[in-house]
């Protein structure tokens, strides 16, 4: 019977599965590499790896065999091309920024953000000669107007931390798409399993896999996903060059936590709607900000 593609697989087996590059002793669960460095056979050899004309791994900065696992099971769960993984959800966050961003370009984003994403849009970019503008996420009308004029990148979080506002992917990438600009979602809240950005617009995903990747309070991690000429060509020098990478440690933790992954999820999930619910009822508490509950302004949108 023919091996079947590794996209084929159903999310389920993908979080299993997914990546999983066995070494030649064949061992059943992953491996974990802890290795900073990598031999060769020949001196020729190892020029041509430095050189990149090889696939031999180099330097765990740039790629290591455990952290790659873990970055083609994310890229298989996300219906990615590419994805690298980085130290923290904020190395994710900063570096696909900078990577992209020099003096004078333009970056709209909506104001509901997790507060370090905030601070690098408010404190850290415009220092660097970069004008940001944050608006409503949720007011279509809002993007309307802020990306009249040109802008470099677009970013939102949807749901946002921690008021879970939401952003409608798919008119706003295509507002962004119309403005010159690239959109990068973090996509921390929903997750592969509920959210397919790439197919409603966006063109990078990020995570802090901190949170429900990891999801038991063990390991910082994060991670950058999109098509295989961004990661290439635009994110892999700066990643390089400033030292974002994910250790082989934590990537191996990760990929063990990503098979547990879609049973936490649902738990947590069914937990939180239960919670909400039983919060709308409660004497003490005068708003609930969930967006699952029908009385929320963003139900429709949440359903979609
Ligand atoms: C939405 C969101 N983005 C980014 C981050 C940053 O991730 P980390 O704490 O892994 O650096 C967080 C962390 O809470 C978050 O909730």
């Amino acid at each position: 019977m023919a091996a079947m593609n590794k996209s084929e697989y159903r999310f389920s087996t993908k979080l299993v599965r997914g990546g999983l590059n066995r070494s030649p002793n064949c061992e059943t669960s992953e491996a974990l590499f802890m290795s900073s460095g990598y031999v060769y056979d020949s001196a020729e050899q190892a020029a041509a790896a430095f050189r990149d004309e090889t696939d031999n791994f180099v330097y765990s900065r740039y790629g290591n065999p455990t952290v790659e696992m873990f970055e083609s099971r994310l890229a298989l769960l996300e219906g990615a091309e590419a994805c690298k993984a980085t130290g923290t959800g904020m190395a994710a966050v900063f570096a696909v920024m900078a990577c992209q961003l020099q003096v004078g370009d333009r970056v709209v984003a909506s104001r509901a953000l997790f507060g370090a994403c905030h601070g690098i849009l408010t404190k850290t970019l415009p220092k660097w000669g970069i004008e940001t503008v944050l608006i409503d996420g949720g007011d279509l009308d809002a993007w309307r107007a802020a990306l009249k004029k040109p802008a470099k990148l677009v970013f939102f979080e949807t749901p946002s931390n921690p008021l879970l506002e939401l952003v409608d992917i798919a008119a706003v990438s295509k507002l962004a798409h119309e403005a010159g600009a690239s959109v990068i979602v973090d996509n921390v809240f929903a997750t592969a399993l509920k959210q397919r950005l790439l197919e409603n617009g966006a063109d990078i995903v990020i995570y802090s896999t901190t949170k429900h990747i990891d999801g038991q309070g063990q390991l910082m991690g994060g991670a950058v996903l999109g098509r295989r000429d961004f990661i290439d060509d635009v994110f892999l020098p700066f990643y390089r060059q400033t030292g974002a990478a994910m250790s082989a440690f934590n990537a191996w933790v990760m990929l063990k936590s990503l098979e547990t992954f879609s049973l936490r999820y649902d738990a947590q999930s069914n937990s939180a709607a239960r919670i909400a619910q039983w919060l709308t009822t409660h004497p003490a508490v005068d708003t609930v900000f969930y967006s699952g509950l029908e009385t929320h302004p963003q139900y429709d949108l949440a359903c979609q």
